[in-house]
C-alpha cells in the first residue's frame, strides 16, 4: 500500500492503546454494482442482505480466522489466502502494530459467494471496518477504502470499486477515477427500492470480467454516456422518469446474459409490473429491478422467483431501500 504510507503513517498515531477494544461484531452491506448502466463506476447498498465480522483481540500476535459460517466450505481459513485477514493483516502492518495486536476472525456470510451482491467486498469491508473499530477508530473511511479495494483484488484479480466503495460509504457512489481513487457520493431519491433475485447457480466475477469485449463501438459508447449522465441528472433531481430512461445498458448486459438462466423471461415480467428499470446485479447471475416504492420491487422479486421455481431453478429473493450508512457495529 505505498501509495497511502504517508497516509497511514499519521493514523498510527491516532491509534490510543486505551483506547483498543476486546471484541467489536460488525454488519456491512451487499451491494449492486455498475447500476445497470455505469459497468465498473456506478453502486449502491442495499440494507439486506449482508455479511457479519465478529473479531476478538487475542494476546497472541497475529490475524487468524476462528470460523466461517455460511460458504459452504468453499472459503480458506488460513489467514494469508483469506481476502478478509489477508486485507486486516495488511493494514496492521501499515499502522506498525502486527507484532504487537492480535485478532481473531468469525466470518457470519448470509450470502453467496459469485451471486453478484458484492458478497466478498460485503466480508472484507466488514473486516476491515471491525479492526478500524477495535483499534478505536485511527481511520476515517476514506483512509480504509485503498485496502477494500486491494481486497476485491484479491478476490477476483480485479480492484474495481464499485462493490467496496458504496459498502462502506453507504448510498450511491459513483468512482469517477480509480487511479487515483475519486469516490462522489450521489443523491439518493427516497422512494428507491431494489428488487433483487440470485438464480442459484456460480457465476464467478473473475470469469464473467473474460467474457466482456475490450473494444465497443462509438455509437454504443455514446448511447451509453448518455444514459449514465441522464441517470446522475436524474438522481440529483429526483426524476424517476429520467432515471427509468437512463437505467439501460447496451455494453455488457448483452454478452453477460448468456449466463443467467430465464434472464429475458425475468425481464419480460419486470416490464409486465412494470418498474423503473430491470437488468444484471454486478457481474450476475442476480437480476435486479429498481422500482419506486416497495410495492413493485416485491410484485417483481415475488413472479421472477415463482419462475424460476417453475423452471426447477431454486433462488433467493431480497426487497430493499438504499442503504444509506454502509457498515455498523451489531
Ligand atoms: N463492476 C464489476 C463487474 C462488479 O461488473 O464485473 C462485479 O464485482
Amino acid at each position: 500500500m505505498m501509495n497511502y504510507s504517508n497516509t497511514i503513517l499519521e493514523s498510527n498515531l491516532r491509534v490510543n492503546p486505551a483506547g483498543i477494544k476486546d471484541k467489536v461484531h460488525v454488519f456491512a452491506p451487499a451491494t449492486v454494482a455498475n447500476m445497470i448502466c455505469g459497468f465498473d463506476i456506478l453502486g449502491f447498498a442495499v440494507d439486506y442482505p449482508g455479511d457479519e465480522v465478529i473479531m476478538y483481540r487475542v494476546e497472541n500476535p497475529g490475524v487468524r480466522i476462528r470460523s466461517i459460517v455460511g460458504d459452504e466450505g468453499r472459503l480458506p481459513l488460513d489467514a494469508d489466502k483469506n481476502t478478509v485477514s489477508a486485507c486486516v493483516k495488511m493494514l496492521l502492518i501499515d499502522l506498525g502494530m502486527e507484532k504487537e495486536i492480535g485478532v481473531e476472525i468469525e466470518l457470519i456470510k448470509h450470502m453467496p459467494i459469485g451471486s453478484g451482491l458484492g458478497s466478498s467486498s460485503a466480508s472484507t469491508v466488514a473486516g476491515l471496518f471491525a479492526i478500524n473499530e477495535l483499534l478505536g477508530r485511527p481511520l476515517t473511511k476514506a483512509e480504509l477504502m485503498p485496502y477494500c479495494v486491494e481486497g476485491e483484488r484479491l478476490a477476483c484479480g480485479h480492484g474495481h470499486a464499485d462493490n467496496v466503495a458504496p459498502a462502506l460509504m453507504g448510498g450511491i457512489t459513483l468512482i469517477r477515477g480509480h487511479e487515483p481513487l475519486d469516490i462522489i457520493k450521489l443523491p439518493v431519491p427516497e422512494e428507491l427500492y431494489a428488487g433483487i433475485v440470485f438464480p442459484k447457480v456460480d457465476v464467478p466475477t473473475r470469469d464473467a470480467r473474460k467474457l466482456i469485449k475490450e473494444k465497443v463501438l462509438l455509437k454504443d459508447a455514446v448511447t451509453q454516456w448518455g444514459n449514465i449522465a441522464g441517470l446522475m441528472a436524474g438522481l440529483y433531481e429526483a426524476d424517476y422518469s429520467l432515471i427509468s430512461r437512463s437505467m439501460k445498458d447496451v455494453l455488457i448486459e448483452p454478452t453477460r446474459a448468456i449466463l443467467i438462466p430465464e434472464f429475458y423471461e425475468m425481464r419480460r415480467i419486470a416490464e409486465e409490473v412494470g418498474v423503473l428499470s430491470f437488468g444484471i446485479s454486478g457481474s450476475g447471475p442476480s437480476v435486479v429491478a429498481i422500482s419506486r416504492g416497495k410495492e413493485g420491487a416485491e410484485q417483481v422479486v415475488e413472479r421472477i422467483q415463482e419462475h424460476l421455481t417453475n423452471c426447477d431453478i431454486e433462488s433467493f429473493k431480497y426487497v430493499s431501500a438504499v442503504n444509506l450508512n454502509g457498515p455498523r457495529v451489531v
